[in-house]
């Protein structure tokens, strides 16, 4: 059977990723928060693009209601990156490797670090919202529910640690968290693991009653730059989610937590490293699945 390969782009007629690139690069450049296809789309189907799937009906895996905050512009980018690599290349790079070259590339342009990637995926024909619940991490989960659910995609705590980092970026919508600012327990209504000036932040961004469309940054130190400020961020009580905060929390993760705050590089190195990791789980190769013409449509 077919193997995922670490390299850059299948041959084809010589202008390799280019055209893809060169065109959306003004865009992400901007601000690289708007395209993080990361995560989450490899722990459904596996990582085959199933998440970009459209239904007219609604009840396609983006519809699920873990998923209807998925960032638009970063699905964008990869149907205009597809659209121009089809035109030159039709029928040979799969919506999957897309997803994971950009994945890539928005790590790399804020700043992280640059890895290579494996290629050769091919795309899902299974694409349901009835099929999300209870694969996806929640925000709310602790370390035994996240090291489970991360298991199942053969990623380890350390993998589960390393890939956290990625909250190093990017926004979160107010409904995620605020139960721990309004309605944390019967003793106190804030979560007491909360910085107290940042529970105030977030209190006055995210009032009781506001509407569902505003959201915050994850890192609010150094929101827009890919770095280790993350992990510093949770020793200091400015985890966003439970599931950021108990990484510190939980003395089995707490030693790499510290280790990746005192050195950005062994995070950079391992970030690299569970990011290719992620990239494999469940890969269709071989005869299975298709090459999608359209990444929002099964051929
Ligand atoms: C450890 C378990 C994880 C949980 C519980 C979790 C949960 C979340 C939640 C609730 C959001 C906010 C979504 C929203 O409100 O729009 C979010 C955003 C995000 N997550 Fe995670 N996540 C986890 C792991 C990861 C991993 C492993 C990665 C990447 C490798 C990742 C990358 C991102 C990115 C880039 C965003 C920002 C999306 C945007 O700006 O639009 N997350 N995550």
């Amino acid at each position: 059977m077919a193997e995922l390969l670490p390299i850059d782009m299948p041959e084809c007629g010589g202008d390799r990723e280019g055209s893809g690139d060169e065109e959306d690069q003004p865009n992400r450049r901007h601000d690289p928060r708007h395209s993080s296809p990361l995560l989450p789309y490899c722990f459904v189907e596996g990582c085959d693009a199933s998440v970009m799937i459209a239904s007219p009906r609604n009840d396609a895996e983006k519809d699920a209601p873990d998923n209807l905050s998925l960032a638009g512009d970063g699905f964008d980018t990869v149907i205009k990156a597809k659209a121009a690599v089809e035109a030159q290349c039709p029928g040979v790079v799969s919506c999957a490797d897309i997803l994971t070259i950009a994945a890539r590339d928005v790590v790399a342009l804020s700043g992280g670090p640059n890895f290579t990637v494996e290629l050769g995926r091919r795309d899902g024909l299974v694409s349901l919202a009835s099929r999300v619940a209870g694969k996806l991490p929640g925000p709310d989960f602790n370390l035994d529910s996240l090291t489970t659910l991360f298991g199942k995609n053969n990623l380890t705590l350390f993998d589960m640690i390393t890939l956290s980092g990625a909250h190093t970026v990017g926004f979160a919508h107010c409904s995620r968290f605020t139960n721990r600012l309004y309605r944390f327990g019967s003793s106190s209504s804030v979560d007491p693991t909360i910085n107290p000036d940042y529970a105030r932040e977030l209190m006055q961004a995210c009032p009781a009653n506001v509407g569902p469309t505003i959201a915050v940054n994850m890192d609010p130190v150094t929101p827009i730059t890919f770095d280790n400020v993350y992990y510093a961020n949770l020793a200091a009580g400015l985890g966003l989610f439970t599931s950021d905060e108990v990484l510190y929390a939980d003395g089995r993760s707490q030693p790499v937590v510290k280790g990746f705050a005192g050195d950005q590089s062994s995070f950079f190195a391992a970030f690299a490293k569970s990011m290719v990791k992620l990239g494999r789980v469940g890969v269709k190769t071989g005869r299975r699945g298709q090459i999608r013409r359209d990444c929002t449509a099964f051929n």
